[in-house]
């Protein structure tokens, strides 16, 4: 579905990734884990078209990504759920959802609009709110609904559970999962290991722009120490995320 073949990005003259490889099958979550500054936030903006990597390829299927511009990107099927969400604050919910719906052709646009709300009822109750004034849980259902409202095949999630207390973070484990369940490969950068491990099949640890580490769920939590050494997390203070 997705795979980056040996992918080299840099920011300015900073050479971030370096031969990153990767694959994302058809309706599989996989984790991008890494330390701050490890190159997630690259890698997902590199898939999405915004960096152009100076070596390497990005496949989708049919589509080379790394031949082509953003919107061309955004339009074959990909979906992207940027860090730190990028709403538009002073719009209101159904306005933020209105203008993803934009991409879509325009007869498919209301059952789009409707499909959002089908699947994300919360926000239903929430439309004529300005996403400023969302709680940081709903401002994250709104910026997946946005996300995936033009049936992406791939979702790119830039470190969704930032920010969110525990329940949410819970709540979004189970949006995620029913996104993926609908046949959509999701690729989860991620902080929040309890979350990759609670939801992601597969995962990729990156250290300083490198794939260090490429693991399945069960291996990883046998591994403490590869927890400990590339992520500087302790299988100690685990929490658990049902
Ligand atoms: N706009 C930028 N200009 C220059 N360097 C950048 C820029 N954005 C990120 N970097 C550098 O690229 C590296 C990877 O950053 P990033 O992909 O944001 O990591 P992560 O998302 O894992 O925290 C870091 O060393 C960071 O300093
Ligand atoms: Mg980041």
């Amino acid at each position: 579905m997705l795979e980056l073949t040996k992918v080299n990005a840099f920011h300015g003259l900073n050479h971030v990734l370096r031969d990153v490889s990767m694959r994302v099958n058809q309706g599989e979550i996989v984790s991008l884990l890494g330390r701050n500054g490890a190159g997630k936030t690259t890698t997902i903006e590199t898939i999405a078209g915004l960096i152009k990597p100076s070596a390497g390829s990005i496949r989708m299927g049919e589509h080379l990504l790394s031949t082509m511009h953003s919107f061309a990107i955004c339009k074959s099927g990909v979906g992207w759920v940027p860090q730190g969400r990028r709403l538009f604050p002073e719009l209101t919910v159904n306005d933020n959802i209105r203008l993803a719906v934009l991409k879509m052709p325009s007869t498919e646009r209301a059952s789009g609009l409707q499909k959002a709300y089908d699947m994300f009822p919360v926000l239903a109750q929430r439309m004529t709110t300005l996403a400023s004034n969302l709680s940081g849980g709903e401002q994250q259902m709104l910026a997946i609904s946005r996300a995936v409202i033009g049936e992406p095949r791939l979702v790119l999630m830039d470190e969704p559970s930032e920010g969110l207390s525990p329940a949410m973070v819970a709540e979004l484990a189970v949006v995620i999962k029913s996104v993926a369940a609908q046949g959509v490969a999701v690729l989860l950068a991620e902080q929040n290991i309890h979350m990759a491990l609670a939801i992601a099949s597969r995962h990729y640890i990156l250290d300083k722009g490198q794939v260090c580490y490429s693991t399945q769920t069960d291996e990883l939590n046998r591994r403490p120490d590869v927890l400990l050494n590339f992520l500087g997390v302790s299988t100690k203070s685990f929490v658990p995320v049902s």
